[in-house]
């Protein structure tokens, strides 16, 4: 694996929205990121990753766009945004956008020019189709598919996808009876044909346009979508309603690596931009193409203790994970990926709920009093922070945010969430059921403002905030906790400069990694070994107290989430409280 200039990074997520409202409308705005850049430089990250921000009519909070050059008024201005840049390089820190290119907004203008004309040439940076109303099949006759579904009024729909916000994948085309076009998103996300050449030249204009400007890369959202397998067909349903989910289309899908190279080649690559790629159900061989060392992406993210347990039935299904599954996950993802490139790092982001909520078992969260929950919150963070790769921090996740508890359905914004309720609801759970359901899976959760004080809305507006603020904001905020020298965001500080410490970022960085104690029920261990160092990261990640083999002798206590407490440490033991979690350094020998 080559090195490369970001390794040494530490990564943090801006959701613009909810970070910080700089001018009372209850909306977070570039302004008030500007005024937070001495705060993120103060916590130690360097690459920031902000949410879009792109004019939009925000039905998927931004990640419908209608117009790629331009700022949403409703975040600021292009002159805030350049001023953003220019106050981050100041800095050293390192501004990141999210490229959405798997569809754009129906409010674009080249939707609206598809609109007014299917056949001309903007109909060709979609997937248009005139469709014809079912007749009764005659055997024989080629109508009757074994699959087909059909629009309301009659129409047979191309195929049976369901997109991921819910219901068939087809819409009819504004102004048009007949004309549908596909959106595997929301039906205000329309996709753009990637066959096309002409499209992707805009995207790599617009790309280039972006990094001139003085970006230093993209996360790029949904990556995977951009290459459909056609021509378009129906698969098995999956649910009641006659549709597959798109992951089926997906298995089918190939050649999505062309469209991904020449993407590369032709904008990525001249900048030596940075870039994280948003990609689901990659195979292993894939790997090296995707983040090897000529790859599509510098990074992309894992998302295995993401997905895990999560059911196609619906978000009642979902399976809590445990320590041992997450240990599992990380694990599996850490051999995978082994030294082919640096896999990116998460325990939350914007469409997940908060890492705390779901890693630590919610009946222990429940359960432990406050002293202990902070333990717990740190020895999460430690355990995601130094496994190999690029750790990223999600605002709020830097302080402890947690889920949302929500009291009723009329409280949740959310695309997916309002579509998970709906597909419960149609299934007979019940109210409380599916509530809780969306409580545990939804993408509000993450969304609520920021808490940054204790006074009107968390700190977070003068005004009213766009969503509510979780109740917990008294307790859990940063004005508290840049106070506090044992707070999690105290804590934080130093996971980041211990991994920035160069007496141990070699090893920390590019060192081998061993899972320790693997067959141990909630015990989260591994290390990291370079030539001529071996740290140690040792979690129990549980509430009782357990004496544990040390593999060698500590030679010295890098990081311990309850400092000043008794640490019993013989030779070749060690007795950890519940949730206690220490990073060490080992001496050479080992005892076994
Ligand atoms: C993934 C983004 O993270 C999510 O928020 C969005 O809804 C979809 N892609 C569609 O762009």
């Amino acid at each position: 694996m080559k090195r490369q200039w970001w390794h040494d990074k530490v990564a943090y997520q801006i959701y613009p929205k909810s970070f910080y409202d700089s001018n009372g409308d209850g909306i977070g705005d570039i302004p008030g990121i500007i005024e937070k850049l001495d705060y993120l430089k103060d916590l130690g990250v360097d690459i920031i990753w902000l949410s879009p921000v792109y004019r939009s009519p925000l039905a998927d909070q931004g990640y419908d766009i209608s117009d790629y050059y331009e700022i949403d008024p409703r975040f600021g201005t292009m002159e805030d945004m350049d001023r953003l840049l220019r106050e981050a390089k100041k800095r050293d820190l390192y501004i990141v956008m999210d490229l959405v290119v798997n569809h754009c907004s129906d409010e674009h203008e080249w939707f609206k020019k598809a609109c007014a004309d299917p056949e001309g040439e903007y109909g060709q940076y979609f997937y248009l189709r005139k469709l014809e109303k079912a007749q009764a099949p005659v055997p024989g006759s080629g109508l009757e598919t074994e699959y087909s579904v059909c629009s309301p009024d009659g129409y047979v729909l191309p195929c049976n996808w369901r997109s991921y916000f819910g219901g068939p994948v087809w819409e009819k085309l504004p102004g048009h009876e007949d004309w549908f076009y596909l959106h595997v998103f929301h039906r205000k996300q329309p996709d753009l044909n990637w066959e096309n050449p002409k499209v992707r030249e805009e995207i790599y204009t617009m790309i280039n346009w972006w990094l001139d400007k003085g970006l230093a890369g993209f996360r790029i959202d949904a990556i995977i979508n951009i290459k459909k397998a056609l021509p378009f067909r129906s698969y098995a349903p999956d649910r009641a309603d006659g549709l597959c989910t798109i992951g089926r289309m997906l298995q089918e899908a190939s050649g999505v690596g062309e469209f991904l190279g020449e993407m590369r080649d032709r904008t990525f690559k001249p900048h030596q931009a940075f870039t994280v790629g948003e990609v689901f159900n990659e195979k292993a061989e894939e790997l090296p193409a995707f983040i090897g060392d000529n790859g599509y992406f510098s990074s992309m993210f894992d998302f295995s203790e993401t997905v895990w347990g999560s059911s196609p039935a619906g978000w009642h299904k979902n399976k809590g994970i445990t320590p041992d599954d997450y240990r599992q996950c990380l694990f599996d993802t850490q051999k995978k990926v082994a030294d082919i490139g640096f896999i990116s790092n998460i325990i939350e982001n914007h469409d997940e709920p908060r890492g705390v909520s779901r890693y630590i078992p919610p009946q222990d969260m429940q359960s432990m009093d406050e002293e202990m929950r902070l333990t717990a919150k740190k020895a999460l963070a430690a355990v995601y922070f130094f496994v190999k790769g690029l750790p990223w921090i999600y605002q709020g996740q830097e302080i402890g945010m947690e889920n949302y508890p929500l009291q009723s359905i009329d409280e949740v914004d959310d695309i997916a969430s309002l579509d998970a309720w709906k597909v419960m609801r149609r299934q007979g759970v019940s109210e409380q059921d599916a509530l809780r359901a969306i409580e545990r899976n939804g993408r509000d959760n993450a969304r609520t403002p920021f808490q940054w004080s204790a006074a009107h809305a968390a700190g977070f507006t003068t005004g009213r905030p766009w969503l509510q603020v979780n109740p917990n904001f008294t307790k859990i905020n940063l004005e508290q906790q840049v106070k506090d020298p044992a707070s999690l965001f105290r804590f934080y500080r130093d996971l980041i400069a211990l991994r920035k410490n160069p007496q141990y970022s070699e090893t920390l960085l590019y060192g081998s990694f061993e899972p320790y104690l693997a067959d141990e029920s909630c015990i989260l261990s591994y290390l990291r070994r370079s030539s001529g160092q071996t740290i140690l990261v040792l979690s129990n990640y549980g509430k009782e107290t357990r004496t544990l083999p040390l593999p060698a002798k500590a030679k010295k206590i890098l990081l311990d989430n309850c400092p000043g407490r008794d640490l019993p440490v013989t030779d070749r033991k060690i007795t950890l409280s519940g949730y206690r979690t220490v990073v060490m350094e080992l001496s050479g020998g080992r005892f076994f």
